[in-house]
């Protein structure tokens, strides 16, 4: 389990993580999502016991990071945003040196070494320079890395970034592949990324948590989430005022309107579903539906609202 209560990090006047306090339980893949600057980066560096906090605690797995890195370190990989590897080396010789590293031997070394390149799909490069390697062998073999010592607990900052999306796919599944039996941590600005492989999230802002949830929940805070757009043959004025009557509508716009056909926009006072009570108004009046549509909610829109703020620098939400 991850533990972090009250964390902060200045650096001189700047408050790059303020205050922040959450749990992680195994099997979950939780991604921290934020715009450039929020503070991520400086948050995993905290949990990885490579930069000590300016006041708060983390613990990893019942251990004290800040106290003992060391022994916090033997339950972590972590990939930093560009991981150091040295390029003259093999593939293999190098994660059998990581190894040697992580206290591995003999043929416990080889056998873990081969273990990893399997497992991250490095067979057909294992003899290559890293040097000579494209950029999605080059993440994958910085992915290797973190695993060689089978941490519980894996810390990686944007994972896929720089990728091509076939590259990125394959990276996912792995981090996918190796979910259940670990907690990891991920940070990303990519929304699809978060929708893709996390099964909670975090949107942090200047420094701050704001969001906790899972992604799913998280789209259901989207401005538009549950507006109904109704195409529907009916007079104009009495569609109107018909859907306009139901309890939990809000406001009905006219989309666009015909001597048949009405397309209005139906909004929820509380982000309900209309479906189901718009069929029964337009069915009792024998109108005819012939589309209907309801905003599934888009995470970025969330991210907007929560992330962006103003000239005068309010939240615009
Ligand atoms: N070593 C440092 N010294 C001074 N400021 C830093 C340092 N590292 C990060 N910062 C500042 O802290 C804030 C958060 O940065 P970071 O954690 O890298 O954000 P993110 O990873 O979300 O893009 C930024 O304003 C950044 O400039
Ligand atoms: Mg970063």
């Amino acid at each position: 389990m991850i533990k972090v209560e009250h964390l902060v990090k200045k650096f001189g006047l700047r408050t790059a993580v303020n205050d922040v306090s959450f749990r992680v339980e195994k099997g979950t893949v939780l991604g921290f999502l934020g715009p450039n600057g929020a503070g991520k980066t400086t948050t995993i560096r905290m949990i990885a016991g490579y930069l000590p906090p300016t006041s708060g605690a983390v613990e990893v797995n019942g251990i004290d990071v800040v106290a003992d890195p060391v022994a916090a370190q033997k339950q972590i990989g972590y990939m930093p945003e560009n991981t150091p590897l040295y390029d003259e080396m093999t593939v293999e010789a190098f994660l059998n040196f990581l190894a040697e590293i992580r206290g591995f031997a003999g043929a416990d070394r080889r056998r873990q070494a081969d273990a990893i390149i399997d497992k991250c799909m490095l067979s057909s490069v294992r003899h290559q320079p890293i040097e000579t390697l494209s950029k999605g062998y080059r993440r994958r073999t910085c992915l290797a890395q973190t695993l060689i010592h089978d941490p519980a607990v894996l810390l990686l900052d944007e994972p896929t970034e720089g990728l091509d999306p076939n590259q990125k796919q394959v990276v996912r599944e792995m981090i996918e592949r190796m979910a259940q039996n670990k907690i990891i941590v991920l940070s990303t600005h990519v929304l699809e990324e978060v929708e893709a492989i996390c099964s909670r999230v975090m949107i942090i802002s200047e420094g701050r948590l704001q969001v906790d949830s899972r992604p799913g929940d998280l789209k259901k805070r989207a401005g538009g989430y549950n507006t109904l757009t109704i195409e529907v043959v009916a007079p104009a004025a009495e569609a109107l005022q018909a859907f306009a009557e139901i309890p939990d509508v809000a406001e009905v716009v006219s989309l666009s309107s015909g001597s048949e056909k009405q397309v209005l926009r139906l909004v929820p006072k509380d982000r309900q579903s209309l479906a189901v009570r718009a069929i029964e108004v337009a069915s009792a009046r024998r109108w005819l539906v012939t589309e209907l549509r309801s905003d599934p909610g888009r995470l970025d829109d969330v991210f907007r609202q929560i992330t962006i703020t103003d000239d005068v620098g309010r939240k615009t939400a």
